[in-house]
């Protein structure tokens, strides 16, 4: 294990925790007891000093895909452990090991600092190295699951250090065994493979267009942080968890149905006999766009975001999240399933 060199075996501990800066939706809860982990070693004590008072219990990452409560009771575990290095290489790969604290941007950012091409098509996702495996992020046609070797993690049930393999984390579109099993693994390092073989993946819409331009990794980089720039809102400027519903999957005979009467619909080949919807197409179509409910809305300029106006809350969002639902469900009959976790 990489334990951060002499980090103390006590967590700092702050009581009445204020986590407005710590959430990319920028909801202004309370932790009762936060615990900034900045070392592997700390978890164990610290998990037998919570089971012993029964508190409650939860990992906050960067922030970037929760919607919190107002208060959260007992203990919240800010995960800072941090450090990034090159661990060996073979003929075909490199193998990085990457503490669960670093932010996820600034890692992309250093692998192609150290030529280590890969990562490029998910620059700018907000959020941290630890967090991505646990709703596998993607975009623009990548997976983070594509590029995971292993995973060490604090199993809580058996309470010791585990090593997950990539196979063992049964990663799916926006899933994995961590958001399937909550709580029951705390996420230390990721262990990242990037093949030396590098090949532009260009294939996603928005980057097709601007192919001809895009020869390097860094290339790559730079456009999709141009693209993320233009279409999702800053979480600095404006609060907000990036996607909040998944793309739904429907069955070919519901898409059929479907095309027949939204001859327009958006939609993308999935696993057999299933078809994969754009969820911000059919709120966009809901003509929500735009939509403001009190503290809260839905962003302007790509209907899949929810956005706090300032000082929107938990309920807030979910009492927005319910009209859009039964607006897309109403009028399309799919259901859309929340992406962020509500804590
Ligand atoms: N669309 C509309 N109106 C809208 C929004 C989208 O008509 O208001 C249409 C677009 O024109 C496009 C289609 O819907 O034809 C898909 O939109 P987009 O390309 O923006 O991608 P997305 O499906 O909305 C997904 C991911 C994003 C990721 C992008 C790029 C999910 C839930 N979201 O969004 O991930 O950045 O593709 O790969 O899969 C995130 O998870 O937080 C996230 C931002």
């Amino acid at each position: 294990m990489n334990c951060a060199k002499n980090a103390p075996l006590s967590p700092k501990l702050s009581l009445n925790l204020g986590l407005q800066l710590r959430n990319t939706f920028g909801i202004a809860g309370i932790a009762e007891r936060a615990y900034e982990i900045t070392a592997a070693e700390q978890i164990p004590p610290l998990m037998q000093e919570i089971t012993q008072n029964q508190w409650p219990w939860r990992v906050l990452g960067g922030g970037s895909n929760v919607i919190l409560p107002p208060v959260l009771s007992g203990a919240t575990l800010l995960m800072n452990i941090d450090g990034e290095k090159v661990t060996h290489e073979d003929s075909e790969s490199t193998y990085l090991e990457v503490g669960a604290g670093v932010n996820w941007h600034a890692f992309v950012q250093w692998t192609l600092d150290q030529q280590l091409p890969g990562l490029e098509n998910l620059a700018l996702i907000p959020g941290t190295v630890g967090a991505a495996p646990i709703q596998n992020i993607g975009a623009y046609g990548v997976e983070v699951a594509q590029y995971i070797d292993r995973i060490i993690a604090f199993d809580t049930t058996s309470n010791q250090f585990v090593t997950l393999t990539n196979a063992a984390c049964e990663f799916a579109y926006r899933d994995s065994i961590f958001k399937r099993q909550p709580g029951r693994f705390i996420v230390t390092q990721v262990v990242f493979k990037l093949p030396k073989a590098w090949q532009a993946r260009l294939h996603y819409a928005d980057l097709q267009a601007m192919s001809a331009n895009l020869t390097t990794a860094k290339d790559i980089f730079a456009a999709v942080c141009d693209i993320r720039t233009k279409k999702l809102p800053n979480p600095q400027v404006i609060g907000n968890a990036g996607s909040f519903f998944q793309n739904p999957l429907v069955s070919n005979q519901q898409y059929q149905s479907l095309l027949s009467t939204h001859p327009n619909l958006v939609s993308y080949p999935d696993k057999a006999g299933h078809r994969k919807l754009a969820a911000g197409w059919l709120i966009d179509q809901c003509g929500l766009k735009g939509h403001r409910l009190g503290e809260v809305g839905v962003y302007e300029k790509q209907a899949l975001v929810i956005v706090n106006h300032g000082h929107g809350t938990a309920a807030d969002i979910l009492a927005l999240a319910k009209l859009i639902q039964d607006s897309v469900q109403e009028r399309f009959g799919v259901t859309l399933e929340i992406e962020p976790n509500i804590l």
